[in-house]
């Protein structure tokens, strides 16, 4: 009998450690229910203050949600400021003078901290909120974002560098590259489609009006108006031509030869992605919803949990 109770107890406790390693190890749309109930609702209403201002501060979030997840995993590294011991992810090539939204990430910060009554929100998670808030405030869909990331206490400018992908890649770099980071073609397709908002700058599409041949001609001649062959570096060009609404004009862009970067081209030149492009170029619905999906996958790339990392209390700095 006596045995018999021992063996239970010791059965309840491996089903209880059990459970709780489980809450402990994964991340859960609940994770901030108890410990700060208007989190979500406080991301929201600056993100939307943010975006009304300025339409295209939406689409510098959304951006850097994705160079965060790309850099080991999304753990708010993005955001860390030069120190002597933090190479910053913010020098890296794809972000110097690009990556942009900081100021925001700390207002909601702040925002957030307060209406906590304590720091519990950790920044890579804010970057999470921050992107589908965004991408809604701008007619895109919305999705369940999953929660409980923790921050780094390290950034990688050289990472930074080797796993972002460039303007200037193929497509089979491309694949290369979001296959490296457990994302597939039709990921990669889809993703892209957050070009559907925005600008780049001169510098990361000369090549491509003045060099390549898969663009319209009409086209290149348009944006070599805004970005002449020397100087202008810093001229934006809008990345398709809806640029402050998350519909699916950037497919049908693709289809008439007129993607703003070569990376854009190259997923409708004549290879295994174009059937993907032309059903998103009349089909915004499905876009929409495959959106919120890959956004999904691309948010639990190795976030930092249980105890690794930490709850940072400015998001520039390690605690
Ligand atoms: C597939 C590979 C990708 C490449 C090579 C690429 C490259 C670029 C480049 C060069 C710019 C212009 C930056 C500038 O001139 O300052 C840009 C802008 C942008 N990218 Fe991407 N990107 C890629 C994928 C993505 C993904 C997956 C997302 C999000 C899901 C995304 C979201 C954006 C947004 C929203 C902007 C506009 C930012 C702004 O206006 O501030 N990109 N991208």
């Amino acid at each position: 009998m006596a045995s018999q109770k021992f063996f239970s107890i010791v059965l309840y406790a491996f089903v209880f450690a059990a459970f709780a390693t489980t809450a402990l190890s994964s991340l859960s749309p609940n994770y901030y229910d108890y410990s700060c109930p208007k989190a979500l609702s406080t991301i929201k209403s600056v993100v939307a203050a943010a975006v009304q201002k300025e339409y295209r501060m939406g689409a510098s979030l959304l951006r850097l949600h994705f160079h965060d997840c790309f850099v080991n995993g999304c753990d708010g590294s993005i955001l860390l400021d030069p120190s002597p011991t933090i190479d910053s992810e913010k020098n890296a090539l794809p972000n110097f003078q690009s990556a942009r939204g900081f100021e925001v990430v700390d207002a909601i910060k702040e925002a957030v901290d307060e209406a906590c009554g304590k720091p519990v929100v950790s920044c890579a998670d804010i970057l999470a909120v921050a992107a589908r808030d965004s991408v809604v405030a701008l007619g895109g869909p919305t999705w369940e974002v999953k929660l409980g990331r923790r921050d780094s206490t390290t950034a990688s400018r050289e990472a930074a560098n080797a796993n972002i992908p460039a303007p200037f890649f193929s497509l089979s770099e491309l694949i290369d590259n979001f296959k490296s980071h457990g994302l597939n073609e039709k990921d990669l397709v889809i993703l892209s489609g957050g070009h559907t908002i925005g600008n780049a700058r001169c510098a990361t599409f000369r090549d491509h009006i003045y060099n390549d041949s898969n663009i319209s001609p009409h086209f290149a001649k348009e944006l070599k108006h805004i970005c002449p062959r020397k100087g202008g570096d810093l001229n934006l060009a809008p990345l398709d031509r809806t640029a402050a609404k998350f519909d699916s004009a950037y497919f049908g862009d693709l289809v008439h030869k007129k993607g703003v970067l070569h990376s854009d081209q190259e997923l409708f030149n004549g290879g295994s992605t174009d059937s993907l492009v032309k059903s998103y170029s009349h089909n915004t619905k499905a876009f929409h919803k495959d959106f919120a999906k890959s956004m999904i996958k691309m948010g639990n790339i190795k976030p930092l949990i249980g105890n690794r990392g930490e709850i940072r209390l400015n998001c520039r700095k390690v605690n």
